[in-house]
């Protein structure tokens, strides 16, 4: 069950993309951009008119930069109407859906289109293992044949490692969120006996990205 509300996210929305650039080579942002290098990599060494679903799109940060450049046709789904205000000063405000991700309902204008990217990042530890799974059972519906879902988010090779940063991270660390971050070995394990194709690619010491194919 989701049991952070949005209001905690429209508190930090102005915030935000400095907190990103003031943790970019500490716990818990260490590595988010090489992700955005990395999306950009793929999504341009493909296609060049790209669709992609950005789901928790935030202040559209990664989202913008991935598409910058593009012609993407693209989408942002968020429950936080101050991280979406921000999101509509770089992005098509048209696109940007104002929508709780845990509704196991698709946003109506996008219920019927695929998409090329889903990516989701630094959103789905805010749920637990069962809410992850149905959220990106739900979604993965909307990937094109030769789609790919980018989960990014925090994560660990094991619950010691995780133990060992949280001890460096000293009162940075976020014990509220902890029980969601992704324990990799763990999580693979629960995908793969859904029968869905899953990789992972660890970005940094607290930061990974899986990629599910349809
Ligand atoms: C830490 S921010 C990440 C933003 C962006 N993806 C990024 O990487 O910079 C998490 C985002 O997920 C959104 N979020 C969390 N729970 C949600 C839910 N149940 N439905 C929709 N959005 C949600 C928050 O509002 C917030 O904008």
């Amino acid at each position: 069950m989701n049991n952070i509300p949005n209001t905690l996210f429209d508190n930090w929305a102005k915030s935000y993309e400095r907190t990103i650039a003031k943790h970019q080579d500490t716990y818990p942002f260490a590595g988010y951009f090489d992700v955005i290098n990395h999306l950009r990599g793929e999504i341009q060494a493909y296609y060049s008119t790209p669709s992609i679903l950005d789901i928790g799109v935030g202040t559209g940060y990664m989202l913008n930069k991935i598409s910058e450049g593009l012609t993407a046709d693209y989408f942002g789904v968020d429950f936080s109407s101050e991280m979406l205000n921000i999101a509509a000063s770089k992005l098509d405000g048209n696109r940007l859906l104002y929508w709780d991700i845990s509704n196991e309902t698709i946003p109506p204008p996008i219920a019927n289109r695929k998409f090329d990217f889903i990516i989701s990042a630094y959103t789905l530890h805010h749920f637990d293992t069962v809410e992850k799974l149905k959220i990106i059972r739900n979604y993965k519906k909307l990937l094109n044949t030769s789609g790919q879902m980018m989960i990014v988010d925090i994560s660990f090779d094991s619950i010691f490692e995780r133990e060992q940063i949280k001890a460096k991270a000293g009162k940075n660390w976020d014990s509220s969120e902890e029980k969601g971050y992704f324990i990799a070995p763990e999580f693979l394990n629960h995908v793969q006996q859904l029968d869905w194709h899953i990789t992972y690619l660890r970005v940094s010491f607290c930061l990974g990205v899986f990629i599910i194919l349809v």
